[in-house]
Protein backbone atom coordinates (compact mmCIF):
# COMPACT_ATOMS: atom_id res chain seq x y z
CA UNK A 1 0.00 0.00 0.00
CA UNK A 2 1.38 3.28 -0.92
CA UNK A 3 2.46 6.20 1.22
CA UNK A 4 3.87 9.56 1.70
CA UNK A 5 6.59 10.26 3.50
CA UNK A 6 6.88 13.63 4.56
CA UNK A 7 9.27 15.98 6.88
CA UNK A 8 7.84 18.89 7.66
CA UNK A 9 9.04 22.71 8.88
CA UNK A 10 10.31 23.61 5.04
CA UNK A 11 7.97 26.49 3.55
CA UNK A 12 6.07 25.87 0.17
CA UNK A 13 7.31 29.10 -1.95
CA UNK A 14 6.95 29.12 -4.96
CA UNK A 15 4.73 29.21 -8.47
CA UNK A 16 2.63 26.65 -10.03
CA UNK A 17 0.04 25.86 -12.14
CA UNK A 18 -3.95 24.35 -10.91
CA UNK A 19 -4.85 21.52 -13.37
CA UNK A 20 -8.56 20.71 -14.21
CA UNK A 21 -11.60 20.48 -11.90
CA UNK A 22 -12.04 16.38 -10.70
CA UNK A 23 -15.85 17.35 -9.88
CA UNK A 24 -16.12 18.71 -13.53
CA UNK A 25 -14.05 16.34 -15.56
CA UNK A 26 -16.49 13.33 -14.01
CA UNK A 27 -19.81 14.33 -14.86
CA UNK A 28 -18.27 15.56 -18.69
CA UNK A 29 -17.08 12.26 -18.56
CA UNK A 30 -20.15 10.81 -18.49
CA UNK A 31 -21.88 13.24 -20.63
CA UNK A 32 -19.60 11.82 -23.49
CA UNK A 33 -22.25 9.25 -24.20
CA UNK A 34 -24.66 11.64 -24.87
CA UNK A 35 -23.37 12.89 -28.88
CA UNK A 36 -22.23 9.28 -30.04
CA UNK A 37 -19.60 11.45 -31.90
CA UNK A 38 -16.19 12.54 -30.77
CA UNK A 39 -15.11 14.29 -27.79
CA UNK A 40 -11.96 16.02 -27.31
CA UNK A 41 -11.23 17.35 -23.61
CA UNK A 42 -8.72 18.96 -22.02
CA UNK A 43 -7.23 19.33 -18.61
CA UNK A 44 -8.38 16.29 -17.41
CA UNK A 45 -5.58 15.60 -14.53
CA UNK A 46 -4.51 12.41 -14.31
CA UNK A 47 -6.49 11.30 -11.68
CA UNK A 48 -7.61 7.25 -10.36
CA UNK A 49 -11.68 8.74 -10.62
CA UNK A 50 -10.69 9.53 -14.29
CA UNK A 51 -9.38 6.09 -14.87
CA UNK A 52 -12.39 4.41 -13.34
CA UNK A 53 -14.47 6.67 -15.35
CA UNK A 54 -12.70 5.77 -18.17
CA UNK A 55 -12.70 2.23 -17.95
CA UNK A 56 -16.81 2.82 -17.49
CA UNK A 57 -16.79 4.06 -20.75
CA UNK A 58 -14.79 1.35 -22.28
CA UNK A 59 -16.71 -1.30 -20.90
CA UNK A 60 -20.38 0.37 -22.56
CA UNK A 61 -18.26 0.40 -25.90
CA UNK A 62 -16.55 3.74 -26.35
CA UNK A 63 -12.43 4.29 -27.51
CA UNK A 64 -10.98 6.27 -25.26
CA UNK A 65 -7.38 7.62 -25.76
CA UNK A 66 -4.58 10.42 -24.62
CA UNK A 67 -3.84 12.35 -27.87
CA UNK A 68 -1.02 14.92 -26.62
CA UNK A 69 -2.75 17.59 -24.26
CA UNK A 70 -6.25 16.21 -25.05
CA UNK A 71 -7.99 13.11 -23.63
CA UNK A 72 -10.74 11.93 -26.44
CA UNK A 73 -13.43 9.73 -25.92
CA UNK A 74 -15.59 8.54 -29.28
CA UNK A 75 -18.86 7.30 -28.20
CA UNK A 76 -19.81 6.01 -31.38
CA UNK A 77 -19.47 2.62 -30.36
CA UNK A 78 -21.68 2.70 -27.58
CA UNK A 79 -22.92 -0.78 -27.46
CA UNK A 80 -24.29 -1.09 -23.58
CA UNK A 81 -26.15 0.15 -20.87
CA UNK A 82 -24.95 -1.64 -17.83
CA UNK A 83 -22.68 -0.07 -15.83
CA UNK A 84 -19.92 -2.34 -13.89
CA UNK A 85 -20.78 -3.54 -10.71
CA UNK A 86 -17.19 -3.36 -9.40
CA UNK A 87 -16.69 0.31 -11.03
CA UNK A 88 -19.71 1.94 -9.28
CA UNK A 89 -18.35 0.45 -5.77
CA UNK A 90 -14.91 1.72 -6.56
CA UNK A 91 -16.07 4.74 -7.35
CA UNK A 92 -20.28 6.91 -5.85
CA UNK A 93 -19.95 9.71 -8.46
CA UNK A 94 -20.03 7.03 -11.28
CA UNK A 95 -23.45 7.06 -10.49
CA UNK A 96 -23.60 10.42 -12.35
CA UNK A 97 -24.01 7.66 -15.93
CA UNK A 98 -27.50 6.91 -14.82
CA UNK A 99 -28.87 9.76 -16.24
CA UNK A 100 -26.43 9.86 -19.53
CA UNK A 101 -27.16 6.67 -20.11
CA UNK A 102 -31.02 7.02 -19.47
CA UNK A 103 -31.21 9.94 -22.10
CA UNK A 104 -28.91 8.03 -24.56
CA UNK A 105 -30.12 4.35 -24.43
CA UNK A 106 -33.30 4.74 -22.91
CA UNK A 107 -32.30 1.75 -20.19
CA UNK A 108 -29.74 1.80 -17.70
CA UNK A 109 -28.38 -1.06 -14.86
CA UNK A 110 -26.11 -0.06 -12.43
CA UNK A 111 -25.41 -1.33 -9.16
CA UNK A 112 -26.81 0.45 -6.32
CA UNK A 113 -23.55 3.26 -5.08
CA UNK A 114 -24.52 2.04 -1.50
CA UNK A 115 -22.27 4.56 1.18
CA UNK A 116 -18.55 6.05 1.63
CA UNK A 117 -16.16 6.95 3.62
CA UNK A 118 -17.86 10.59 4.23
CA UNK A 119 -21.35 8.88 5.31
CA UNK A 120 -24.76 7.38 4.12
CA UNK A 121 -24.91 9.22 0.79
CA UNK A 122 -28.59 8.25 -0.08
CA UNK A 123 -29.89 8.31 -4.05
CA UNK A 124 -33.37 9.31 -3.34
CA UNK A 125 -33.32 12.92 -4.85
CA UNK A 126 -31.91 11.82 -7.88
CA UNK A 127 -34.71 8.87 -8.05
CA UNK A 128 -37.33 10.75 -7.01
CA UNK A 129 -36.88 13.34 -10.32
CA UNK A 130 -36.10 10.53 -12.64
CA UNK A 131 -39.26 8.84 -11.89
CA UNK A 132 -40.84 12.18 -12.13
CA UNK A 133 -39.97 12.69 -16.57
CA UNK A 134 -41.25 9.39 -16.68
CA UNK A 135 -38.64 6.74 -16.01
CA UNK A 136 -39.59 3.18 -14.65
CA UNK A 137 -37.06 2.39 -11.65
CA UNK A 138 -36.99 -0.86 -10.29
CA UNK A 139 -34.44 -1.43 -7.11
CA UNK A 140 -34.37 -5.64 -6.63
CA UNK A 141 -30.84 -7.31 -5.65
CA UNK A 142 -28.53 -4.38 -5.37
CA UNK A 143 -29.14 -3.19 -8.83
CA UNK A 144 -31.06 0.06 -10.25
CA UNK A 145 -32.88 -1.35 -13.39
CA UNK A 146 -34.13 1.76 -15.81
CA UNK A 147 -36.28 2.44 -18.14
CA UNK A 148 -37.93 4.80 -20.45
CA UNK A 149 -38.34 5.44 -23.60
CA UNK A 150 -39.11 8.65 -23.92
CA UNK A 151 -38.36 10.92 -21.08
CA UNK A 152 -40.96 13.89 -20.09
CA UNK A 153 -39.69 17.13 -19.29
CA UNK A 154 -41.22 18.46 -16.04
CA UNK A 155 -40.66 20.66 -13.23
CA UNK A 156 -38.40 19.23 -10.14
CA UNK A 157 -38.34 21.11 -7.01
CA UNK A 158 -35.03 19.57 -5.00
CA UNK A 159 -35.49 19.37 -1.28
CA UNK A 160 -31.70 19.98 -1.58
CA UNK A 161 -29.26 21.44 -3.99
CA UNK A 162 -27.70 17.76 -4.82
CA UNK A 163 -24.94 18.51 -7.06
CA UNK A 164 -25.17 15.06 -8.14
CA UNK A 165 -28.74 15.01 -8.48
CA UNK A 166 -28.53 18.09 -10.51
CA UNK A 167 -26.29 17.06 -12.28
CA UNK A 168 -27.63 13.69 -13.30
CA UNK A 169 -31.40 15.56 -13.94
CA UNK A 170 -29.95 17.42 -16.52
CA UNK A 171 -28.15 15.05 -18.09
CA UNK A 172 -31.34 12.64 -18.31
CA UNK A 173 -33.05 15.87 -20.10
CA UNK A 174 -30.89 16.58 -22.64
CA UNK A 175 -33.24 14.28 -25.43
CA UNK A 176 -36.55 14.70 -23.06
CA UNK A 177 -39.74 16.37 -24.74
CA UNK A 178 -40.16 19.88 -23.93
CA UNK A 179 -38.63 21.86 -20.99
CA UNK A 180 -37.56 20.39 -17.97
CA UNK A 181 -36.83 22.85 -14.47
CA UNK A 182 -34.94 22.15 -11.72
CA UNK A 183 -35.85 24.21 -8.91
CA UNK A 184 -33.66 24.79 -5.80
CA UNK A 185 -30.56 23.49 -8.47
CA UNK A 186 -27.12 23.51 -6.89
CA UNK A 187 -25.07 26.23 -8.03
CA UNK A 188 -21.25 25.09 -7.92
CA UNK A 189 -19.03 26.53 -10.82
CA UNK A 190 -18.60 22.75 -11.90
CA UNK A 191 -22.53 22.80 -13.01
CA UNK A 192 -21.44 25.37 -15.14
CA UNK A 193 -19.02 23.59 -16.96
CA UNK A 194 -21.39 21.11 -17.40
CA UNK A 195 -23.85 23.45 -18.94
CA UNK A 196 -20.87 24.69 -21.46
CA UNK A 197 -20.04 21.46 -22.11
CA UNK A 198 -23.88 20.43 -23.33
CA UNK A 199 -24.61 23.73 -25.25
CA UNK A 200 -20.88 23.52 -27.20
CA UNK A 201 -22.04 20.27 -28.51
CA UNK A 202 -25.97 21.73 -29.26
CA UNK A 203 -27.55 20.97 -25.87
CA UNK A 204 -29.66 23.89 -24.60
CA UNK A 205 -29.28 24.60 -20.86
CA UNK A 206 -29.50 27.73 -19.34
CA UNK A 207 -29.29 28.96 -15.54
CA UNK A 208 -26.83 26.53 -14.26
CA UNK A 209 -25.00 28.76 -10.99
CA UNK A 210 -28.68 29.63 -10.33
CA UNK A 211 -31.15 27.83 -8.50
CA UNK A 212 -33.37 27.28 -11.43
CA UNK A 213 -32.18 25.45 -14.62
CA UNK A 214 -33.82 24.58 -17.85
CA UNK A 215 -33.01 22.18 -20.36
CA UNK A 216 -34.76 21.87 -23.65
CA UNK A 217 -34.94 18.70 -24.82
CA UNK A 218 -32.86 18.49 -28.64
CA UNK A 219 -32.84 15.77 -31.04
CA UNK A 220 -29.29 15.49 -31.31
CA UNK A 221 -26.09 16.15 -30.52
CA UNK A 222 -22.67 16.91 -32.34
CA UNK A 223 -18.98 16.30 -31.97
CA UNK A 224 -17.18 19.06 -29.50
CA UNK A 225 -14.15 20.19 -28.02
CA UNK A 226 -13.83 21.35 -24.66
CA UNK A 227 -11.49 22.85 -21.81
CA UNK A 228 -12.34 21.57 -18.16
CA UNK A 229 -12.81 24.64 -15.26
CA UNK A 230 -9.64 24.55 -13.10
CA UNK A 231 -9.75 22.68 -10.01
CA UNK A 232 -11.18 25.06 -7.01
CA UNK A 233 -10.27 22.62 -3.80
CA UNK A 234 -7.34 21.67 -5.52
CA UNK A 235 -6.40 25.70 -5.65
CA UNK A 236 -7.21 26.00 -1.98
CA UNK A 237 -5.08 23.12 -0.83
CA UNK A 238 -2.45 24.12 -2.57
CA UNK A 239 -2.73 27.65 -0.79
CA UNK A 240 -2.91 25.93 2.72
CA UNK A 241 0.11 24.51 1.96
CA UNK A 242 1.55 27.87 1.92
CA UNK A 243 -0.38 29.42 4.63
CA UNK A 244 0.51 26.47 7.21
CA UNK A 245 4.21 26.65 6.48
CA UNK A 246 4.22 30.40 6.51
CA UNK A 247 5.32 30.55 2.98
CA UNK A 248 4.18 32.24 -0.08
CA UNK A 249 2.58 31.19 -3.40
CA UNK A 250 1.32 32.56 -6.89
CA UNK A 251 -1.22 29.89 -8.48
CA UNK A 252 -2.25 30.36 -12.17
CA UNK A 253 -4.78 28.57 -13.89
CA UNK A 254 -7.11 29.47 -11.04
CA UNK A 255 -10.86 31.17 -11.03
CA UNK A 256 -10.58 33.53 -8.20
CA UNK A 257 -14.51 34.05 -8.43
CA UNK A 258 -15.06 30.10 -8.00
CA UNK A 259 -13.47 30.56 -4.19
CA UNK A 260 -14.26 33.58 -2.35
CA UNK A 261 -15.75 31.63 0.57
CA UNK A 262 -12.18 30.31 1.02
CA UNK A 263 -10.19 33.09 0.37
CA UNK A 264 -12.32 34.76 2.69
CA UNK A 265 -11.55 32.75 5.42
CA UNK A 266 -7.63 32.88 4.28
CA UNK A 267 -7.79 36.08 4.49
CA UNK A 268 -9.65 36.20 8.35
CA UNK A 269 -6.88 34.09 9.34
CA UNK A 270 -4.25 36.94 8.74
CA UNK A 271 -3.13 35.61 5.03
CA UNK A 272 -2.44 38.35 2.47
CA UNK A 273 -4.71 37.03 -0.49
CA UNK A 274 -4.41 39.01 -4.03
CA UNK A 275 -6.19 37.72 -7.23
CA UNK A 276 -5.54 38.54 -10.43
CA UNK A 277 -8.22 37.41 -13.60
CA UNK A 278 -6.47 33.66 -13.27
CA UNK A 279 -3.85 33.90 -10.70
CA UNK A 280 -3.97 34.13 -7.08
CA UNK A 281 -1.10 35.11 -4.66
CA UNK A 282 -0.84 34.34 -1.04
CA UNK A 283 1.85 35.35 1.39
CA UNK A 284 0.95 33.54 5.10
CA UNK A 285 1.50 35.35 8.35
CA UNK A 286 4.04 34.44 11.33
CA UNK A 287 1.17 32.70 12.99
CA UNK A 288 -2.30 31.89 12.08
CA UNK A 289 -5.16 33.73 13.54
CA UNK A 290 -8.05 31.72 14.51
CA UNK A 291 -11.44 31.78 12.78
CA UNK A 292 -14.68 32.42 14.81
CA UNK A 293 -17.02 29.80 12.85
CA UNK A 294 -16.41 27.58 9.79
CA UNK A 295 -19.85 25.99 8.83
CA UNK A 296 -19.68 24.01 5.28
CA UNK A 297 -22.53 24.83 2.94
CA UNK A 298 -24.00 24.54 -0.56
CA UNK A 299 -22.03 26.86 -2.90
CA UNK A 300 -21.55 29.43 -2.76
CA UNK A 301 -20.87 28.58 0.90
CA UNK A 302 -17.66 27.48 2.27
CA UNK A 303 -17.04 24.37 0.43
CA UNK A 304 -17.25 20.50 2.69
CA UNK A 305 -14.34 19.54 -0.02
CA UNK A 306 -12.09 22.17 1.87
CA UNK A 307 -13.26 21.77 5.33
CA UNK A 308 -10.35 18.79 6.19
CA UNK A 309 -7.41 20.93 4.93
CA UNK A 310 -8.90 24.03 6.93
CA UNK A 311 -8.81 22.33 10.05
CA UNK A 312 -5.57 21.71 9.25
CA UNK A 313 -4.48 25.26 8.85
CA UNK A 314 -6.32 25.81 12.13
CA UNK A 315 -4.91 23.20 14.72
CA UNK A 316 -1.60 25.73 14.31
CA UNK A 317 -3.64 28.76 14.82
CA UNK A 318 -3.27 31.11 17.78
CA UNK A 319 -6.84 30.65 19.48
CA UNK A 320 -10.19 28.68 18.89
CA UNK A 321 -11.94 27.81 15.69
CA UNK A 322 -15.23 26.02 15.69
CA UNK A 323 -16.39 23.79 12.51
CA UNK A 324 -19.83 22.85 11.49
CA UNK A 325 -20.61 19.96 8.95
CA UNK A 326 -23.79 20.60 7.42
CA UNK A 327 -23.06 18.19 3.92
CA UNK A 328 -21.34 14.87 4.93
CA UNK A 329 -22.44 13.73 8.54
CA UNK A 330 -19.14 11.16 8.68
CA UNK A 331 -16.58 13.79 7.46
CA UNK A 332 -13.86 14.06 10.57
CA UNK A 333 -12.19 10.83 10.29
CA UNK A 334 -9.18 13.21 9.59
CA UNK A 335 -9.40 14.33 13.24
CA UNK A 336 -8.30 11.50 15.15
CA UNK A 337 -5.13 11.49 12.89
CA UNK A 338 -4.59 15.15 13.62
CA UNK A 339 -4.74 14.24 17.47
CA UNK A 340 -2.02 11.58 16.83
CA UNK A 341 -0.04 14.84 15.74
CA UNK A 342 -0.59 16.42 18.70
CA UNK A 343 -3.43 18.43 17.40
CA UNK A 344 -6.44 19.41 19.87
CA UNK A 345 -9.48 18.74 18.71
CA UNK A 346 -13.10 18.19 20.19
CA UNK A 347 -16.06 16.76 17.89
CA UNK A 348 -19.43 16.70 19.02
CA UNK A 349 -21.68 15.38 15.76
CA UNK A 350 -21.59 17.81 13.16
CA UNK A 351 -19.15 19.97 15.46
CA UNK A 352 -15.56 20.31 16.03
CA UNK A 353 -13.78 22.81 18.15
CA UNK A 354 -10.03 23.63 17.64
CA UNK A 355 -7.70 24.80 19.77
CA UNK A 356 -4.45 26.21 17.61
CA UNK A 357 -1.00 24.78 19.20
CA UNK A 358 2.28 26.24 19.04
CA UNK A 359 3.78 22.97 16.58
CA UNK A 360 2.27 19.83 15.19
CA UNK A 361 4.59 16.47 15.52
CA UNK A 362 5.12 14.01 12.97
CA UNK A 363 3.90 10.77 13.58
CA UNK A 364 2.37 8.08 11.46
CA UNK A 365 -1.05 8.52 10.26
CA UNK A 366 -3.86 6.88 7.77
CA UNK A 367 -5.39 8.78 5.29
CA UNK A 368 -9.17 7.55 5.67
CA UNK A 369 -10.93 9.78 2.41
CA UNK A 370 -9.81 11.88 0.09
CA UNK A 371 -9.71 15.20 1.21
CA UNK A 372 -8.72 14.32 4.87
CA UNK A 373 -5.87 12.46 3.46
CA UNK A 374 -4.93 15.71 1.81
CA UNK A 375 -5.15 17.62 4.89
CA UNK A 376 -2.85 15.23 6.55
CA UNK A 377 -0.21 16.02 4.45
CA UNK A 378 -0.78 19.66 5.18
CA UNK A 379 -0.28 19.15 8.77
CA UNK A 380 2.54 17.39 8.08
CA UNK A 381 4.13 20.29 6.11
CA UNK A 382 4.18 22.15 9.19
CA UNK A 383 4.76 19.50 11.75
CA UNK A 384 8.25 19.13 13.65
CA UNK A 385 9.80 15.46 12.46
CA UNK A 386 8.75 13.12 9.97
CA UNK A 387 5.30 12.19 9.10
CA UNK A 388 4.01 8.50 7.16
CA UNK A 389 0.92 9.43 5.68
CA UNK A 390 -0.48 5.48 5.01
CA UNK A 391 -3.09 4.70 2.26
CA UNK A 392 -1.81 7.30 -0.14
CA UNK A 393 -4.45 6.11 -2.57
CA UNK A 394 -7.35 8.63 -1.34
CA UNK A 395 -5.09 11.16 -2.39
CA UNK A 396 -4.80 9.95 -5.57
CA UNK A 397 -8.34 10.17 -6.53
CA UNK A 398 -8.54 14.26 -6.72
CA UNK A 399 -4.63 15.21 -6.84
CA UNK A 400 -2.55 14.93 -9.88
CA UNK A 401 0.95 13.86 -8.68
CA UNK A 402 0.59 16.23 -5.65
CA UNK A 403 3.87 14.79 -4.09
CA UNK A 404 5.62 16.06 -7.03
CA UNK A 405 3.77 19.47 -6.63
CA UNK A 406 4.62 20.10 -3.15
CA UNK A 407 8.49 18.76 -3.51
CA UNK A 408 8.61 21.49 -6.82
CA UNK A 409 7.58 24.24 -3.99
CA UNK A 410 10.24 22.92 -1.41
CA UNK A 411 8.58 20.40 0.74
CA UNK A 412 10.22 17.66 1.75
CA UNK A 413 7.94 14.65 0.57
CA UNK A 414 8.38 11.41 -0.92
CA UNK A 415 5.85 9.11 -2.11
CA UNK A 416 6.34 5.31 -1.85
C1 LIG B 1 -20.51 16.28 -4.92
C2 LIG B 1 -19.01 16.26 -5.07
C3 LIG B 1 -18.33 16.11 -3.73
C4 LIG B 1 -18.82 17.21 -2.79
C5 LIG B 1 -20.34 17.26 -2.74
C6 LIG B 1 -20.88 18.43 -1.94
C7 LIG B 1 -18.66 15.27 -7.25
C8 LIG B 1 -18.17 14.12 -8.04
N1 LIG B 1 -18.65 15.14 -5.91
O1 LIG B 1 -20.90 15.03 -4.35
O2 LIG B 1 -16.92 16.23 -3.92
O3 LIG B 1 -18.31 16.96 -1.49
O4 LIG B 1 -20.88 17.36 -4.07
O5 LIG B 1 -20.39 19.62 -2.43
O6 LIG B 1 -19.03 16.30 -7.79
N2 LIG B 1 -28.34 13.89 -0.69
C9 LIG B 1 -29.53 13.27 -0.38
N3 LIG B 1 -30.19 12.59 -1.36
C10 LIG B 1 -29.70 12.49 -2.62
C11 LIG B 1 -28.47 13.11 -2.93
C12 LIG B 1 -27.81 13.82 -1.94
O7 LIG B 1 -29.99 13.34 0.76
O8 LIG B 1 -30.35 11.85 -3.47
C13 LIG B 1 -27.60 14.61 0.37
C14 LIG B 1 -26.26 13.94 0.71
O9 LIG B 1 -26.42 12.91 1.64
C15 LIG B 1 -25.47 15.08 1.28
C16 LIG B 1 -25.98 16.27 0.47
O10 LIG B 1 -27.21 15.88 -0.11
O11 LIG B 1 -25.80 15.28 2.62
C17 LIG B 1 -25.03 16.74 -0.62
O12 LIG B 1 -24.77 15.70 -1.51
P1 LIG B 1 -24.51 15.98 -3.06
O13 LIG B 1 -24.51 17.44 -3.33
O14 LIG B 1 -25.42 15.12 -3.83
O15 LIG B 1 -23.02 15.45 -3.22
P2 LIG B 1 -22.45 14.59 -4.39
O16 LIG B 1 -23.03 15.00 -5.69
O17 LIG B 1 -22.50 13.15 -4.00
Amino acid sequence: MSKYIVVGGKKIVGETRVHGAKNAVLPILAATVLNGNINVLYDIPRLSDVEIMTKILQAVGCRVYREGEALVVDSSGLNSHEVPEDLVREMRSSFIFLGALLARHGSVKISYPGGCEIGHRPIDLHLKALREMGAEIEEKHGFLYCKAKKLRGCDIHLDFPSVGATENVILAAVFAEGTTIIRNAAREPEIVDLENYINSMGGKVSGAGSANIFIEGVNELHGVQHRIIPDRIVAGTYLIAAAITKGEILLDNVVPDHMQSVLHKLREAGCKVECGSNQIKLVAPDRIKSIDTIQTLPYPGFPTDMQSQMMSLMTTSNGVTVFIENIFENRYKHTEELIRMGANIKVDGRIALIRGVEKLSGATVTSKDLRGGAALILAALAAEGTTIIESAKHVDRGYDHLHEVLHALGAEIRKM
